[in-house]
C-alpha cells in the first residue's frame, strides 16, 4: 500500500508535525494536455496563455488569482485570503499554504457586541471593523519563490491590463453590479467605481483605474509594497480614519504559511484537502470516513437512502466542526479524535441503525477518547497541479475600498464566532474554539482538494458557497468515485447540504423535497448549492469543467 495509507494508520498528527511535506511514492507521470478552470473565462484565459508560454501551474495560479482580482471582484481579490493545494510532480510531494487574512492586533473577542453582549447587526459585515489582514499578495508571492519559473512581473502582467483597459461585462456581472448598488454606495471609493448612474448593462467596459497603479507598484516593489509600502499606508490610514483598528504592525506581520494538507484515504483513493484554519479538509475527510462504511454504490444517487445517509454524515461532521475547530494556533484540540476512522465507524453504526433522522444534541458525546468565494483548479503538461480557492467572504467582501487603492477589502471577521451559538452569515454557529482574537485566524470552510490514484492527480477541485463548500465537494467526490460520473455529469449533478444548525436539509431538487420530509427532515429548496470548477483525469487525459450553476465560468484545455 501507498506510504500515505501506512502514516496515516500510524498516527495522523505525529505525521503532521513531523513533516511538512508528504511524498507519494508513485510512478513518475508522463506528459499530458494541461487545463485551467476558473470562475471567469478571462482569468482562464489569462492562466492557459501563461501555460502555452511555458509557465508551470504555479506560474499561472499566481497569474489568474491576480487577474481574477480584476474580472471577478465580487471574490477574487487582493484585498481578502484562502488556500491553495500544491502538487509538485517532479518531487511528487504536495503542500497547501494557508493565506487565509488573521484578526488585526486590536482585536477583541466582545469588539462585535454592545454593552449588553448583544450582536450589532453589519459591524462583522460591513463596517471598518469587518476586514481580517489580507493574505493573498503574501501567499502568491510565496509561491512564486518556491514554485514559480516566471519572473512575477509577468504574471502580474495581464491583471494590470485588465484592470487598465477595461473588460467587458457580462450580462451576469453587469446584474450583479447593479443588485449591489446599495452596498457600493455606502463607501464613496467603491460608489466611484462600481456605480454607474444609469445602471451597468451588458457590454459595458470597466475599468479600474487605481487597482491597476496597485497592482503597478506590487509588481514593481514586490510583496512588501502591500505590507509596508504606500498601499499599506493608503489602506492603514484609511481605516484609521474612519475608526478600524488597523495597525503598521498588523500589516509588517502578516505572513502566510505552508503547511502539510490533510489527508485521507477513501476506498483507493488518496484524498487531500486543507486543514486548520480551515474546517474544509477535516469535515470532507470525517464524511468520507463515515460514508465509506455503507456500500453506497447499491444505492441510486437519487434515492432516498443514499440521500440519507449523505445527509447525516453531514450534520455529524458540521456539528463537531461547530463544537471543536478554530485557529490551531490558539486552541489544541486534536483533529484526530474526528477524522479517525475508528470514530467514523462509531458514528456509521449509529446512522445504520436509525431509519430516519438521528438526534445529534451534542456534538462528541460518541468519542471513544458566502456565497461567495472562487475556485479556480489547473495542472500543467508535467502533472503539477493546484487546486486554490480564495475569497473576500461575502460578495464584495466589506464593501469597502480603501482610498485611492481599488483595493475591495474582506469582511472575514465575520467567520468568526462573534458570539458563542449566534450564526454568522452562512448560519454557521461556533464556540469558544473560534472566538475573536488578537491575531488569529477565522474559521473557514473553503476545500481546495485534489484526489490522487496511484500517485497520479486524478481528481482536482474546489467550489465557493460559504458553509456549502464542503458539501458540495464532497457530492462532486461521491459522484466520481463512487457513481462513476464523467466530470460534468457529476457537477451538473443535483446537490443537498446539511450543516447541523440551523436543522435544516437544503436542497436543489425540488422533487425530493415531499420524499426526504417522510424522514423527518425540515427541508428548504435552494436555487444554488456550491459551484466547482474541477479537472478530472478520464480516458488519458485532464478534462475541465466549469460548474454552470452561474455564467461566465470556463475550462481550456492546452496541448
Ligand atoms: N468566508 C468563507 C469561508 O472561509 O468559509
Amino acid at each position: 500500500m501507498k506510504l500515505i495509507h501506512t502514516l496515516f494508520k500510524r498516527n495522523l498528527l505525529i505525521f503532521l508535525f513531523l513533516i511538512s511535506l508528504i511524498s507519494f511514492s508513485s510512478l513518475s507521470v508522463s506528459k499530458h494536455n494541461a487545463v485551467v478552470v476558473t470562475r471567469h473565462h478571462l482569468a482562464t484565459e489569462v492562466g492557459s496563455k501563461i501555460l502555452q508560454d511555458g509557465g508551470n501551474a504555479f506560474d499561472a495560479a499566481i497569474s489568474v488569482a491576480f487577474a481574477l482580482a480584476v474580472v471577478n471582484p465580487s471574490a477574487g481579490n487582493i484585498g481578502g485570503g484562502g488556500f491553495a493545494l500544491l502538487y509538485d510532480a517532479n518531487k511528487k510531494t504536495i503542500e497547501s499554504i494557508d493565506y487565509r487574512e488573521r484578526a488585526p492586533i486590536k482585536a477583541k473577542e466582545n469588539m462585535f457586541l454592545d454593552e449588553n453582549g448583544n450582536v450589532i447587526k453589519g459591524l462583522s459585515t460591513s463596517s471598518f471593523l469587518a476586514s481580517g489582514i489580507p493574505g493573498t499578495v503574501d501567499g502568491m508571492y510565496k509561491i512564486h519563490k518556491k514554485y514559480g519559473s516566471f519572473p512575477i512581473s509577468k504574471l502580474i502582467s495581464p491583471a494590470i491590463d485588465l484592470a487598465e483597459k477595461g473588460f467587458t461585462l457580462s450580462k451576469f456581472q453587469a446584474n450583479y453590479f447593479n443588485k449591489n448598488r446599495d452596498k457600493f454606495s455606502k463607501n464613496p471609493e467603491t460608489k466611484k467605481i462600481f456605480v454607474k448612474k444609469d445602471m451597468w448593462k451588458k457590454g459595458d467596459l470597466f475599468k479600474q483605474k487605481d487597482l491597476a497603479k496597485t497592482l503597478k507598484r506590487i509588481s514593481n516593489f514586490g510583496r512588501d509594497e502591500f505590507y509596508s509600502g504606500e498601499t499599506a499606508k493608503k489602506i492603514i490610514n484609511y481605516y484609521k480614519k474612519n475608526g478600524g483598528i488597523f495597525t503598521q504592525n498588523d500589516f509588517l506581520n502578516y505572513q502566510s504559511k505552508f503547511k502539510p494538507p490533510l489527508c485521507t484515504t477513501f476506498i483507493d483513493y488518496d484524498i487531500c484537502s486543507m486543514s486548520l484554519p480551515s474546517s474544509g479538509g477535516i469535515v470532507l475527510s470525517q464524511s468520507l470516513n463515515i460514508l465509506e462504511n455503507f456500500d453506497l454504490s447499491s444505492y441510486g444517487h437519487d434515492s432516498l437512502e443514499y440521500n440519507r445517509l449523505l445527509t447525516e454524515a453531514m450534520r455529524f461532521s458540521f456539528a463537531d466542526r461547530s463544537e471543536f475547530l478554530g485557529d490551531a494556533d490558539f486552541n489544541n484540540f486534536d483533529i484526530s479524535k474526528i477524522t479517525s476512522k475508528k470514530y467514523a465507524k462509531t458514528l456509521a453504526s449509529i446512522i445504520k441503525s436509525s431509519k430516519s433522522k438521528v438526534a445529534i444534541d451534542s456534538p462528541g458525546k460518541y468519542f471513544n477518547e458566502s456565497e461567495e468565494t472562487t475556485h479556480f483548479s489547473i495542472i500543467d503538461s508535467n502533472g503539477n497541479a493546484v487546486s486554490n480557492t480564495y475569497t473576500l467572504n461575502t460578495a464584495y467582501g466589506s464593501g469597502i475600498i480603501a482610498k485611492g487603492t481599488g483595493i475591495l477589502m474582506n469582511n472575514e471577521m465575520d467567520d468568526f464566532s462573534i458570539k458563542p451559538g449566534f450564526p454568522n452569515f452562512f448560519g454557521l454557529v461556533g464556540s469558544e474554539a473560534n472566538k475573536v482574537e488578537s491575531k488569529k485566524a477565522p474559521l473557514s470552510s473553503m476545500t481546495p482538494t485534489i484526489v490522487f490514484q496511484e500517485g497520479k492527480p486524478f481528481l482536482i477541485t474546489g467550489s465557493p458557497g460559504g458553509s456549502t463548500i464542503i458539501s458540495t465537494v464532497l457530492q462532486l467526490l461521491l459522484n466520481v468515485l463512487i457513481f462513476d460520473m464523467e466530470i460534468d455529469e457529476a457537477s451538473k449533478a443535483k446537490r443537498i447540504h446539511h450543516q447541523w444548525k440551523p436543522d435544516v436539509l437544503f436542497i436543489e431538487n425540488e422533487k425530493y423535497l415531499k420524499d426526504i420530509d417522510e424522514l423527518s427532515f425540515d427541508t428548504i429548496y435552494r436555487e444554488r448549492i456550491g459551484e466547482t470548477h474541477s479537472i478530472l483525469f478520464h480516458e488519458n487525459r485532464y478534462e475541465g469543467f466549469a460548474d454552470l450553476r452561474r455564467p461566465d465560468g470556463k475550462a481550456i484545455s492546452v496541448h
